[in-house]
């Protein structure tokens, strides 16, 4: 028989900055359900990547002086690399920037523009480049963006447009008749009753105002926007467009799309609609988690407050950290993280419960039976409700996870963990070894143990796989299978443990504390920016020297075939004078007309790319440029009144 199969992608993530412990719990959560789904005998399709287009990427690119390929091809690998050290098992990686994804994506633009649902037109109204999102005026909140309240720019331009609205009725249809397709619950009547019930516009989807991205084939000027590149991601990964479509009919619709709930509303209506106009079946669902909080509440780089997975892993390993994240978070909901809740976790619940278990167990294994694990020739009463439990325990997990209740299947197995445990206490086996005559019954109550720590290590494979592994080593077996755990038989009596070093040492906590404190105290001084040492000293005489003059702004434009430079026109009490200005990254000609600057007004006249410049502009910028303000005045001022 085929096996079933099971697709399960997480968002592509922008390559923008080092990924943080929110971005983390998503392909940590899929990376859960892709291995539980293996285990229990799916054939599993797990798609991650990196979404790498867009005005965004572009501008911090320009910033650090290096080409938009060369900046994300950096940022992508230090990705890679974070997965890898988490044991992240994705099948695929996709990167908006391979050819085959930027060919497919040209051929559904066009044949969404062939049919008739994508129309040329102009766009004005106002763009948040953070989320690469549009919106018109009466959309945003307090003239900011509606999604993350950062600040807008005005943007107006050519533009092809997506015909969403045709599609409107047919989505909320398929919402209604589906009431998995999106979940949890509250985040469906939300998309309803705050997106689909007010109208649908029509959505924008080409830019021309910069080149970073993957251009219309037909119209070269202008690139396709980058969330219609990106959601694409999901089946040009499986090979749509590509002539070989064999993944795709393997794999198509996908199971669940996993993301978290602000870019819900691209996945469950921009998507959709992408899919329908495409003749392309829906996804079975596509669940929105929570927020992942921090002390101080959403992690901002400004706020200084990011938690680094790294420096997790590499003081407490990845399974702590997949532990937390998985069993703390509630699915669906925000949840809190911070360093205090997290080593008492790792305390409570993997060092006390999980690890004294295990330590307990082949401690005394060793201890009364030189290592080898005794059969169970001896059963009593007692036994039955533990035995009951881990045979049980894999049915509730199970059910448990076909609704993406992470933290409940974890639950289970601790139960059964804290059961093993109360086990112990209740059979007092120190007692047992006094007697000789109870030496049958010790036998069987630590074969008890061992096969409770086999199954629970089975249990736990898809959440914390290296523990699993050690759990195995430590008890001498091979990997089991998911069938073994309904019966209580799998561990072979006269197996060898081989007793190691406990699974999770007890952590101590004020000093661990100050230890990642301080750390991170180095890394912030490390990253602050550092003036620039002083010039020297000058005299009063040396400063008179240079002239600098109010200017008004009378006409701006870009310098052809210099990507950088602007060509000003400014008035100078009555005289025109001709100033370009390395400025073209921070200012569209238009904003800069009309405006009062200061002007270096006796510089010697100076050639730039064959355009005379008769002076200089004043201007306040960061070392590596990423913000730069021209000098100005709020009023008007006589041209050409001093400044000193
Ligand atoms: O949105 N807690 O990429 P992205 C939980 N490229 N999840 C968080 C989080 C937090 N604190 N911060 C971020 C994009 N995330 C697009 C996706 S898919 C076709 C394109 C989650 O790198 C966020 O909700 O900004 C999103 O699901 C994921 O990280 C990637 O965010
Ligand atoms: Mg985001």
């Amino acid at each position: 028989m085929e096996k079933k199969t099971y697709y399960i992608t997480t968002p592509i993530y922008y390559p923008s900055a080092n990924l943080h412990i929110g971005n983390t719990y998503t392909t940590v959560a899929a990376d859960a359900m892709a291995r539980f789904k293996r285990l229990t005998g799916y054939d599993v399709m797990f798609l991650t990547g990196t979404d790498e287009h867009g005005q965004k990427i572009q501008r911090l690119a320009e910033a650090k002086s290096v080409s938009p390929k060369e900046y994300v091809d950096e940022i992508v690998a230090g990705i890679k690399d974070l997965w890898k050290i988490m044991n992240i098992s994705y099948d695929k990686f996709i990167r908006t920037t391979d050819d085959y994804h930027i060919d497919a994506v040209q051929k559904i633009f066009k044949q969404l523009y062939d049919q008739g649902d994508i129309y040329k037109s102009e766009y004005e109204g106002w763009y948040c480049t953070p989320c690469e999102s549009f919106w018109t005026e009466t959309q945003l909140i307090d003239g900011k963006c509606a999604d993350c309240g950062r600040p807008v720019e005005k943007a107006k331009e050519e533009a092809y447009f997506f015909k969403m609205s045709k599609y409107a009725d047919r989505l909320i249809e398929h919402i209604e008749a589906n009431p998995h397709f999106i979940q949890p619950e509250s985040r469906k009547n939300e998309m309803i009753n705050n997106f689909l019930k007010p109208g649908l516009q029509d959505l924008c989807i080409s830019r021309t105002s910069f080149t970073w991205g993957i251009p219309v084939s037909f119209d070269e000027k202008h690139v396709i926007y980058v969330w219609i590149d990106a959601l694409a991601n999901y089946i040009t990964a499986l090979g749509y467009n590509s002539g070989s479509e064999e993944l795709l009919k393997k794999y198509w619709p996908a199971d669940v799309h996993l993301v978290g709930k602000d870019i819900l509303r691209f996945h469950t209506i921009y998507w959709p609609i992408m899919l329908m106009a495409l003749g392309v079946e829906l996804p079975k669902q596509v669940f929105g988690h929570g927020w992942l909080l921090v002390d101080g509440g959403k992690m901002s780089k400004s706020k200084g407050n990011v938690v680094d997975p790294v420096v997790l892993v590499n003081h407490f390993g990845a399974d702590a950290v997949r532990y937390f994240l998985l069993r703390e978070i509630p699915f669906g909901s925000d949840g809190l993280f911070n360093n205090e809740l997290f080593i008492q976790k790792i305390n409570s619940d993997l060092a006390n419960d999980l690890g004294n278990l295990l330590s307990r167990t082949t401690a005394m294994i060793e201890k009364y039976f030189n290592g080898v694990i005794p059969a169970p020739t001896c059963k009593e009463g007692i036994d039955d409700s533990l035995i009951t439990m881990a045979i049980d325990a894999h049915k509730k997990v199970e059910a448990h996870i076909e609704k993406l209740r992470i933290p409940e299947a974890l639950d289970e197995v601790w139960t059964l963990i804290g059961r093993a445990n109360k086990y112990i206490d209740e059979t007092t086996p120190w007692i047992l070894a006094k007697d000789e005559d109870k030496k049958e019954r010790l036998g069987t109550v630590l074969y008890n143990l061992s096969e409770t720590l086999r199954i629970v290590s089975v249990l736990i494979s898809a959440f914390l796989p290296e523990t699993s592994l050690k759990i195995n080593h430590q008890l001498n077996i091979e990997a089991t299978t998911w069938e073994s755990v309904a019966s209580f038989d799998g561990t072979r009596a006269g197996t060898k443990v081989i007793k190691g070093e406990s699974i999770f040492p007890r952590i101590d906590m004020d000093a661990k504390i100050e230890e990642l404190n301080k750390l991170k105290e180095e890394q912030i001084k490390e990253t602050a920016p550092k003036m620039q040492p002083l010039k020297e000293e000058i005299t009063i005489e040396d400063f008179e020297k240079v002239d600098l003059r109010m200017v008004k702004v009378l006409a701006c434009e870009p310098v052809k075939g210099a990507k950088k430079l602007l060509k000003l026109k400014v008035d100078l009490a009555g005289e025109e004078r001709q100033v370009i200005s390395g400025i073209a990254q921070y200012y569209k000609p238009e904003d800069l007309i009309g405006k009062y600057v200061v002007l270096v007004a006796n510089l010697k006249p100076a050639k730039l790319r064959g355009e005379i410049s008769q002076g200089m502009i004043l201007a306040a910028s960061t070392d590596d440029d990423s913000k730069l303000f021209a000098v100005s005045i709020p009023e008007e001022l006589p041209t050409g009144s001093i400044v000193r």
